[in-house]
């Protein structure tokens, strides 16, 4: 299906999604910002699966541990990593420990892709986030890079967000000026490519979209318009209480 063609119907308000909606792309595409959004619209729970990896990642830092070394990927696969579904107010801890705001520091975005290359963390992480994902009650949005192609291959509908590298720099450093974080753009435009390069090019579970996803550009789209896309998806897709499945 291509995502440019004109959707006409946007949900219906009041629409509660039933099933899973599967966000997956790139950093800086707006998948997070779309992705709580959706999951508040749509009366649905939000599961962040890159702050799990993030969180993986801050303990193997806080250890002193090389993040490509073996003992990292024991560390982080036995890591105490705790995750809430409310769009509201999403959480991630470690243990007990609210890291939120740690896990979104440049040391853990630099280690990050690094951790989420051991087939063991991927392992550990995959298996959680399904029970999660089966725990959640009706509905569910799921943020990551694998979501469609190996965590919930059967996700009622899959979404690949992609926005080019420029505008993508621009947002991630946006959103660094706005938290207060040092900011500089031509070393986030580095950045951007070298985790692309490093999560669309590992052995196992690489970013791609599965064949199946919807591919959404999102360089010219705002959010509010990426949402009205999304959620017509998902009402064709009859993923949206009483709403018809128009494919039947
Ligand atoms: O979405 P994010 O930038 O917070 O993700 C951080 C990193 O985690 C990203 O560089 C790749 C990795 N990741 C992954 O490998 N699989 C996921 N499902 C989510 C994130």
């Amino acid at each position: 299906m291509n995502a440019q063609q004109p959707v006409p119907v946007t949900g219906r308000p009041g629409s509660v999604l039933h099933g899973v909606i599967a966000l997956d792309g790139p950093s800086g595409t707006g998948k997070s910002t779309v992705s709580r959004s959706l999951a508040q619209r749509l009366g649905a729970g939000y599961l962040d699966t890159g702050a799990m990896y993030r969180a993986a990642t801050l303990a193997v830092l806080r250890a002193g541990l090389a993040p490509d070394s073996p003992e990292a990927a024991r560390l982080a696969a036995a890591a105490d990593v705790r995750v809430g579904t409310d769009p509201g107010a999403p959480t991630v801890r470690l243990g007990e420990e609210d890291v939120a705001a740690e896990i979104r520091g440049a040391q853990v975005t630099g280690a990050v892709s690094a951790i989420s290359a051991h087939p063991e963390v991927r392992d550990r992480l995959v298996v959680q986030q399904r029970g999660i994902i089966d725990g959640a009650g009706t509905g569910i949005v799921v943020e990551g890079r694998d979501i469609g192609t190996v965590v919930v291959p059967v996700a009622g509908l899959k979404i690949y967000l992609t926005a080019s590298e420029e505008v993508r720099a621009a947002r991630r450093d946006g959103q660094d000026r706005a938290a207060g974080r040092g900011a500089d753009l031509a070393a986030t435009l580095l950045a951007v490519q070298r985790r692309d390069t490093l999560d669309s090019g590992r052995a196992v579970s690489p970013l791609r979209p599965a064949s199946d996803a919807v591919v959404v550009d999102t360089s010219e789209l705002d959010v509010a318009a990426v949402l009205d896309r999304v959620i017509a998806l998902a009402e064709r897709r009859g993923l949206l209480a009483g709403q018809p499945d128009p494919s039947r």
